[in-house]
Formats: structure tokens, sequence, C-alpha cells
């Protein structure tokens, strides 16, 4: 089983997207049972929050569900938890490691570190773009996937 945590700043925004659409497409390729996939925010700003509701329309647009998803601050535990903690821009980097206090074993990345063209993932809390936001996380979910396959690890 590989444990996958999507962290961004609040938790209500990029990072739900990007479990829900990872969810989505490993359910697509028939990957779901090799996976246990959350998410959490770096603040505590909006934790109990369900996801916004534009990231929420974004994702039913594509026919995808985040019911029942509601925001979770980050914690130093998530690191024995899980195997790979995704952030969405250079600043979550940072704030992961804060909260971590380091990555002895080298499970942080940021999500479009694994796509040909490495980048942040603006925040559509600023940007109002959640089009784009969607379509830069769907192409970091993909290239995740790819990285694993090639990887081996599934
Ligand atoms: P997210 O977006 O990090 O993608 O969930 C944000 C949500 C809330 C805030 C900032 C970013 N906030 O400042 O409350």
């Amino acid at each position: 089983m590989l444990k996958i945590l999507f962290v961004c700043l609040g938790n209500i925004c990029r990072s739900p997207m990007g479990e829900f659409i990872f969810r989505d497409l490993v359910e697509k390729e028939g990957l779901a049972e090799l996976f246990f996939i959350r998410s959490a925010g770096t603040s505590s700003e909006e934790e109990g929050n369900p996801v916004y509701p534009p990231a929420r329309r974004e994702l039913a647009r594509h026919g995808i569900d985040c019911e029942g998803k509601c925001a979770r601050q980050m914690e130093r535990a998530d690191y024995g938890r899980y195997d790979y903690i995704l952030g969405m821009e250079s600043r979550n980097v940072a704030g992961i490691l804060r909260i971590l206090g380091g990555d002895p074993d080298k499970k942080v990345f940021r999500l479009l570190d694994f796509s040909a063209r490495p980048r942040d993932i603006a925040d559509p809390w600023y940007s109002g773009d959640f089009i784009k936001t969607f379509e830069d996380i769907s192409e970091g979910a993909s290239c995740f996937l790819e990285y694993l396959r090639r990887e081996g690890k599934v």
C-alpha cells in the first residue's frame, strides 16, 4: 500500500483537489486498492471546513465528488504515516519541512517536480482560476503516477 498525502496551505482548494483527482485517476487505472490517499494543510486557518465551493464545482464538472472532506492541519506524526508528502508550491514545501523538522527519508516533493515543466501550482484562493488549478494538478497527478510506474512502485 502506498500512502500519499497532498498538502497545500489551507486544505480547502489545491490539496483536496489533488487528493480527489489522484483518487479518480488510480480508480480509472484499476489501481485504487494499492493506495491510501489523503490531504492536509500547513495552516490551521481552515481546519474543519469543507472544500471551497469553486474547487468543489470544478471537481464536479469533471465528475469527481469530494463530499465529506474537511480541512485538517498537517502534523509531525504524518511523516510516519505517509510514503509521499506532496506540496503544491515551494512555500508549501517550506511549511511542510517546518512542521516535520526535516525529511531524512526523502518523502517530501513539490507535485509539479514530477512534470517535464517543474513549477508551482498557483493558489486559486488568490488567482480565482480554478480551471488552471485543475489542469495543473491533473498534470501533476499523471506525472506522479508515471514516476511511480518508472520506479516500479506500482
Ligand atoms: P489552498 O488555498 O491552500 O489551496 O487550500 C487557500 C485557502 C485558504 C487560505 C489560503 C489559501 N487562507 O488564507 O485562508
